[in-house]
């Protein structure tokens, strides 16, 4: 069995196709990188427009495949941001239509859970998938991906990228903010918000904003940092105790960070529990983890009208989780 499956969620068109002991036979990449500030929808939607076919035969080429050797082709059908993914789509049906193949529609946040799983050998790990958009502690039990906390404002990315953005870094301000960080050494007192299992981090970044007009800017790093992780480390620890998985797994694009990975591990050794991070190769978005999720859908019976439209707020526990 090979399935091509397509990522268009927000900046990143991606085409992965892989077969069923979870082979990576193509991925395949173009990222919309705006000019200044943050993501412009329709902007990253007409790049995805303009150049997805030749992503996609080039995956096809690199595979050494054609739409034949495919078994059902894969895309990502939320969240995400509308423009973009209803261009993912459009290309998923179209290909779907033209070879009558089945169409299988994914959630994007699953999927960068099972490639973590697929890649880190972990079979029922509590998640950490902390990625631009997106700040989540998830676990499967009775049936779905259920959340045990999550931010209630923006995600961990968003926070570093726009302070990021405040003090002339370019995005993703991310590594970046990691090696000033480095350099750090005082600690300044900054807002803390956990709500029950819930974040919060936008008074955080208010306040990390006003405290580069008093401090050094790789102090504040440092602090902001710290804070942010130590935060979701409490949250992670109090869903690891309470469900008792074996496993910890990092996933999404702010897993790259050394520092994090450090306080994870921490949490996850005391808990007895096995710690990985996803490669870094698949942190980002890619059309790789959509394949393979599309993949495990498709084994199991689950496929998806092509008249189904995409859903931008699809919610992790919203997905029904038929392979598991
Ligand atoms: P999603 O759609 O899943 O929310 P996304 O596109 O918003 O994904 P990713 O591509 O998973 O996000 O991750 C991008 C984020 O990761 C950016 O906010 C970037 O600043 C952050 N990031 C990348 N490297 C590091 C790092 N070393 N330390 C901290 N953050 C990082
Ligand atoms: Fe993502």
């Amino acid at each position: 069995m090979i399935v091509l499956g397509i990522e268009s969620t927000a900046h990143t068109f991606g085409v992965g196709i892989v077969d069923e002991k979870g082979n990576i036979l193509a991925d395949e990449r173009i990222q919309y990188r705006p000019q200044e500030g943050g993501i412009r929808p329709r902007e990253s939607a007409q790049m995805m427009s303009e150049r997805g076919a030749f992503v996609i035969s080039s995956a096809l080429k690199s595979a050494g495949l054609t739409m034949d050797d495919i078994d059902a082709v894969a895309f990502a059908i939320g969240p995400g941001l509308g423009p973009c993914l209803r261009t993912g789509a459009i290309a998923a049906r179209f290909l779907a239509l033209r070879y009558s193949k089945p169409l299988v529609g994914v959630n994007h946040c699953i999927a960068h859970i099972e490639i973590g799983k697929l890649s880190c050998g972990f079979d029922d790990p509590l998640v950490v998938y902390l990625s631009g958009a997106n700040t989540q502690i998830i676990a499967y039990a009775g049936g779905r991906y259920r959340i045990f906390g999550e931010t209630l404002d923006i995600g961990l990315g968003n926070l570093l990228d726009s302070w990021g953005r405040v003090v002339g870094i370019p995005f993703p301000a991310g590594p970046k903010i990691e090696e000033l960080a480095r350099r750090g050494s005082r600690f300044i007192p900054l807002p803390y918000t956990v709500k029950g299992s819930d974040l919060a981090f936008s008074g955080l970044y208010t306040a990390a904003v006003r405290a580069v007009e008093k401090y050094p800017v790789e102090d504040v790093a440092f602090s902001l940092q710290e804070v942010a992780f130590s935060m979701v480390a409490e949250v992670a620890e109090r869903a690891l105790a309470h469900t008792e998985k074996k496993e910890l797994l990092l996933v999404g694009g702010v897993a790259a960070n050394k520092r994090l990975q450090e306080i994870m591990h921490a949490v996850a050794e005391q808990h007895g529990a096995r710690f990985a991070v996803v490669p870094m190769k698949y942190a980002a978005d890619n059309g790789v983890m959509i394949a393979w999720t599309g993949l495990l859908m498709y084994k199991h019976g689950c496929t998806t009208d092509p008249a189904e439209p995409i859903n931008p707020k699809f919610r992790t526990d919203a997905a029904d989780v038929c392979w598991l």
